[in-house]
């Protein structure tokens, strides 16, 4: 009886398709792999309008935002749609007291008011190929692993150099399946991208950090760029004689809205997920890894609330400091919740209890992949050694301490006196001199103190004593006294204050050098960094490379065991489609939400003078006199909506795009309780939030008074006209790209 319930539980789990909504996409595969189900889910497009190397197609509406988010161009005149997150250090870097555009919004009136921003770009992807067979060539079963990498870097090189392409494209090939296989792309990089406009924080970053990862929602997380090229409309530095990007294909706006159950699409650079992993890193992950950091990370959130909310002059300073400390704090409770929830974990057994049973049943399968999952999940169990020293030295070091992310510097300082003397040293102790005042307006040492001490404390308390370093026995019984020592080690360093460090600054480069390796906090932090470079780092790199072997192994052995199934390759930065359907999800016993949120949601959540839930009073006056022109449904203004495409960091700003291939929103976040699809991709709770593009519109036309940016765009009704709206024709598909595997 429970034998059989396991089998039909292995068959749902083995035969059906991925579940709906699974998946980041190879755009150039669509037509083999996903267009008939993206047809039958109600996508009225072709893999050929999605994806085309021979005319316009949407994907030459997609641009890498600045390396890490996405946007995408939404006018013939280059206009770049994306997240306000995503453009907030070009909207922080042109405020000043006088304009400040983070508080008020930024909005251009013309051509001539956009702002460059030296160093940011917007890539697109001209082609794609597998290139497989290219990069893998001379490896044989007997080459070592690192023999491996020499001639794999020496074959993407050489070929980098020979593929063709114009001048002014470059070439990117990158590892897939876990380095089974290898794709390049030819791209394109613009490099004058301007802002255009972009909301009040308090619009932009509605909710801040109390809705961040929240559904329901209600931020308008957008600001708007332009693309400038030179006049062959080719890549070129910021020039004013340069002239607005005309692109192969911009993306029409609907105005029509969604509903449940609706198509929808998500094109863009997700950076990183791990969906094939053995069933022991999962419970590495919820057990170990999550557990831990969620710990010492709720310490040091609570110590700087606790001074944020008695003080406003703190609460500014610590405001994107809190945000960047919660956003992963945040994420990484729901993806452990989220994986104990789906019991993700059992049903990674079960798969591996079905790829055994197949591989044992096939003599050559087994002949070539035998013990290798087995290797994989003994050698993540012996890792799991090194899982809370490894977070603990990367939290405590890296992001939860200012002072001790910040000793770096003076290391630098000396190490480059030892390396390359005096005058290298000294190039380092400008750098130093030039960001001090930036990071000392925003430091609170009594804070930064408080928090030293606390996750010491649990270091010494959690943490095994072999490595608990010689410096902080000394410092850490944890007596009464244990407060006073840490703050004589604040006393006495230089990077507890502008005073303390321009004392440190006054002298020559070797004085400088000498008291910094005479400092008591520095001493600190190196033995510390010692103890990690020498004791740690080589355990966790073994084992990193023992999986990332075995992964390789694992990975091919999927995709040949299960051969009736389709798999996706992990997100790793490059361009994926993700697709789905409108649908509200039921979070937990008696709860439903509902797939949309409105106007009058925000203005419930308002709290005048929050720094999270206040309100500009332009939007409230909008709001009473429901002047929301042609972008109300049925009087009122739609806000965010949510949906089952597979998305994760990397994602935001993609566009959300209808059955027709227009517009329909601008992805910015997940829900809470799904954060988990990095992992566990799982249709009854994971969902992506977007922002309705009717709020964007509204908010740029009806708050900023950027009426003439909206002329810009191309609004359609595709629900209303019965006909499609996409711009290019219909073709039957044509196979573009040779391809091969799949
Ligand atoms: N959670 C989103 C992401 O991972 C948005 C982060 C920015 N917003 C915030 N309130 N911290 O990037
Ligand atoms: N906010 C994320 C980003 O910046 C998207 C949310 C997610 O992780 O899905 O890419």
């Amino acid at each position: 009886m429970l034998k059989n319930l396991i089998l039909s539980v292995l068959f749902i789990l083995t035969s059906l398709p991925l579940f709906a909504g699974e998946g980041m996409w190879l755009p150039f595969l669509l037509s083999q792999l996903n267009e008939k189900e993206m047809q039958s889910m109600g996508m009225k497009m072709s893999a050929e309008d999605i994806y085309s190397v021979n005319k316009g197609s949407l994907k030459d509406a997609i641009v890498h935002f600045g390396g890490g988010c996405t946007g995408e161009i939404i006018s013939s005149t280059g206009l770049l749609l994306t997240n306000h997150h995503c453009g907030y250090s070009q909207i922080q870097q042109h405020s000043s007291l006088e304009n400040n555009y983070v508080d008020n919004g930024f909005w251009s009136k013309s051509m001539k008011e956009e702002l460059s921003n030296p160093g940011l770009t917007a890539t697109f992807i001209i082609s794609m190929a597998d290139v497989t067979n290219d990069i893998l060539k001379g490896i044989t079963g007997q080459t070592t692993p690192s023999e491996k990498q020499s001639i794999i870097d020496k074959n993407i090189e050489a070929l980098s150099k020979t593929y063709p392409r114009q001048a002014y494209q470059d070439i990117l090939i990158k590892a897939f399946y876990k380095g089974n296989q290898y794709y390049l792309f030819v791209t394109e990089t613009y490099k004058d991208v301007r802002l255009v406009a972009a909301p009040p924080a308090s619009i932009g970053n509605f909710g801040v950090d109390t809705d961040n990862w929240v559904w329901p929602r209600h931020t308008c997380d957008f600001s708007l760029f332009r693309i400038y090229a030179n006049k062959d409309n080719q890549p070129a530095e910021y020039s004013p004689d340069n002239i607005p990007f005309i692109p192969r294909h911009f993306l029409p706006i609907s105005l029509d809205g969604i509903k449940e159950g609706d198509f929808t699409m998500v094109f863009g650079f997700p950076g990183t997920t791990n969906e094939y992993l053995p069933s022991e890193s999962i419970r590495q992950i919820t057990d170990l890894g999550d557990p831990v950091k969620v710990a010492i990370r709720t310490t040091a959130l609570e110590i700087m609330h606790k001074y944020m909310i008695v003080d406003e002059a703190t609460k500014i300073k610590y405001v994107t400091k809190a945000a960047r400390i919660s956003n992963g704090w945040k994420k990484w409770q729901g993806e452990m919740e989220g994986l104990k929830k789906t019991k993700a974990y059992e049903k990674k057994q079960l798969y591996e209890a079905e790829y055994n049973q197949r591989l044992n049943a096939d003599p050559a399968l087994k002949a070539k992949y035998g013990g290798i999952l087995e290797a994989l999940n003994e050698n993540t169990l012996l890792s799991n050694k090194y899982v809370k020293i490894r977070e603990y030295s990367i939290e405590l070091l890296r992001a939860n301490i200012e002072i001790l992310r910040n000793y770096a510097r003076l290391d630098a300082i000396v190490n480059a006196y030892e390396k390359n003397g005096a005058t290298e040293a000294g190039k380092k102790v400008d750098a130093l001199k030039s960001w001090a005042p930036g990071f000392f307006k925003d430091y609170v040492r009594n804070i930064d103190e408080e928090i030293f001490t606390a996750l010491f404390k649990m270091y010494f308390e959690n943490i095994e004593p072999p490595f608990h370093f010689s410096r902080l026995n000394v410092l850490a019984p944890l007596d009464a006294g244990f407060a006073d020592r840490v703050h004589l080690l604040f006393d006495g360093s230089p990077l507890a204050s502008q005073s303390q460090l321009d004392n440190l600054l006054n002298r020559n480069t070797e004085d400088i050098v000498n008291a910094i390796q005479n400092d008591g906090l520095f001493l600190f932090y190196k033995e510390m960094l010692d103890l990690y470079t020498a004791e740690i780092a080589p355990n966790v790199t073994k084992y990193d490379n023992l999986i990332s072997e075995g992964m390789e192994k694992y990975m091919a052995a999927q995709l040949e065991v299960f051969k009736d199934k389709r798999f996706y390759p992990d997100a790793n930065s490059t361009l994926r489609i993700t697709y789905g359907n409108v649908n509200g999800y039921s979070p937990r016993d008696a709860v439903q939400y509902e797939n949309q949120t409105w106007l009058e949601g925000v203005m419930e959540k308002y709290i005048p003078g929050n720094y999270e839930f206040d309100l500009p009073q332009k939007l409230i006056d909008l709001y009473n006199k429901k002047d929301y022109g042609q972008y109300a449904e049925n009087g009122r203004i739609p806000v965010c909506f949510i949906a089952s495409n597979h998305t994760t960091g990397g994602n935001s700003g993609s566009p959300a795009i209808d059955a027709y291939g227009n517009l329909i929103g601008l992805n910015f976040d997940r829900v809470w309780e799904g954060t988990m699809s990095d992992y566990n991709y799982d249709a009854s709770i994971c969902r992506n939030i977007m922002v309705d593009i009717r709020y964007v519109l509204f908010i740029l036309d009806k708050y900023g008074d950027c009426g003439h940016l909206v002329k810009e765009m191309k609004l359609v009704h595709p629900k209303a006209d019965v006909k499609p709206t996409q711009v290019t024709p219909k073709k039957t598909p044509k196979k573009s790209v040779p391809s091969k595997k799949h």
